[in-house]
């Protein structure tokens, strides 16, 4: 594993940081107290082909590697962890399981839209009873003729409403077997309608909603993968997530961490910047180590699942460390910030609220531990 970035890699770095300067930071904050879904920066980003970042070139996408993508996410997480999760999610969880276990024409009439950013993506697993226990799919695909139909509730489900296509789960019955499988199914399907919107904590321009299925016809030639395959194409998709979940992490701590700095220097108390206090300048250097231990564990992972090799416990890895030390890092910069980090009118404030969701969402920290603890004792 080499400690630096590639030259391509560089550009693709240099270029996300400028369009999330130059286009995400002016408009951010308001969007944010609004609860906007950025539109016009998700189509600007499709342009970019960074909704398409790791498809090949051949489907429309940018064809890159891990560690670009894991570079790109961290620059947009700096400024933007919604942005960051709607760019995860339709990359990692609704691209990747398509480009992997897709058909040809499953791959050409899906993946050109969603590269291009002409369509966004969407991937629903967790259920109302079952979010952690992912095996608990109640959803049913009943085999209909040359369709499923398909009935339930999936929740959390992000990108939702502003998706166009989404990964579904569900349980196909045959006989005495639940067979879970994947479907790719059209948001504006008949029979495919939006359930509750969740008004969140953070992460507020990113758009998570429940998807009721009520009778909604899916053809077969939309299966992903064979019967019985979901959980699989679900579980490995989360091993690619939880990298580029790490990388967001990465983004908001180095983010936190910056801001840290910059507050420590400016604001005076005792007659010096808080920068000349050894407990501040303690509390600045756990955070520097940490951001830099957790963006080498994603990066590990990235290098791992870019040379085809196993990386499902360094993924759980990466992003469980990235996402505990995220919530540490932004606590010790809003406890350096003091009272003002409290307001909305400092970032940090949103940055607080964004971190939180990290340990949970993607698969919580206690479902990270058990894919570490079973690599470790398999
Ligand atoms: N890749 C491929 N296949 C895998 C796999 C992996 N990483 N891990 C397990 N499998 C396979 C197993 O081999 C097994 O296959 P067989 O039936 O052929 O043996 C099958 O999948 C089921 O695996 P387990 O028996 O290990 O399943 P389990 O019920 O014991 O659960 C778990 C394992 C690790 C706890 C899993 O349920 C899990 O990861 N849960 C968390 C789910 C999660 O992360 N949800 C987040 C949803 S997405 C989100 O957060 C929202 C968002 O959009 C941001």
């Amino acid at each position: 594993m080499k400690f630096n970035l590639t030259e391509e890699q560089q550009m693709v770095r240099d270029m996300v940081r400028d369009f999330a300067q130059n286009e995400i930071a002016p408009v951010i904050k308001d969007l944010e107290k609004k609860g906007e879904f950025p539109h016009d920066i998700i189509r600007k980003l499709g342009e970019l082909n960074l909704l398409g970042i790791i498809v090949p070139e051949k489907y429309g996408g940018a064809g890159l590697d891990n560690i670009s993508y894991s570079v790109a996410i961290e620059e947009i997480a700096k400024v933007c962890a919604s942005t960051a999760v709607t760019l995860s999610v339709t990359n990692s969880v609704c691209c990747y399981p398509i480009m992997t276990f897709g058909t040809e024409e499953q791959k050409k009439k899906f993946l050109v839209p969603l590269a291009s950013g002409e369509h966004l993506g969407a991937f629903s697993l967790t259920e109302p009873q079952g979010g952690s226990d992912a095996a608990n799919q109640k959803a049913k695909a009943v085999p209909d003729g040359d369709d499923y139909i398909l009935n339930g509730v999936k929740a959390w489900v992000t990108n939702v409403p502003a998706a166009n296509t989404a990964v579904v789960m569900a349980v196909v019955p045959r006989g005495d077997e639940r067979k879970i499988s994947a479907f790719i199914v059209e948001t504006d399907r008949e029979g495919f309608s939006v359930g509750t919107v969740e008004d969140k904590m953070g992460l507020r321009c990113s758009k998570t909603s429940e998807i009721v299925l009520t009778d909604c016809r899916v053809p077969r030639d939309q299966l992903l993968g064979e019967e019985g395959d979901g959980l699989k194409i679900a579980l490995h998709s989360l091993d690619a997530s939880r990298i580029s979940i790490g990388a967001q992490c990465v983004g908001i701590a180095q983010a936190a961490l910056d801001l840290a700095v910059q507050y420590a220097k400016e604001r005076e108390q005792f007659g010096k910047p808080l920068a000349r206090l050894q407990a501040i300048q303690f509390m600045l250097s756990d955070m520097a180590m940490e951001v830099d231990a957790a963006r080498m564990l994603v990066f590990r992972a990235a290098d791992l699942k870019d040379r085809g090799k196993k990386m499902t416990a360094a993924a759980s890895q990466a992003k469980l460390y990235a996402s505990e030390i995220v919530n540490r890092v932004v606590a010790r910069s809003l406890q350096i910030h003091g009272a003002v980090g409290y307001s909305k009118e400092f970032d940090i404030e949103r940055l607080f609220r964004d971190a939180r969701v990290t340990t949970i969402y993607e698969g919580t920290s206690e479902i990270q531990r058990i894919v570490i603890a079973r690599a470790l004792l398999s």
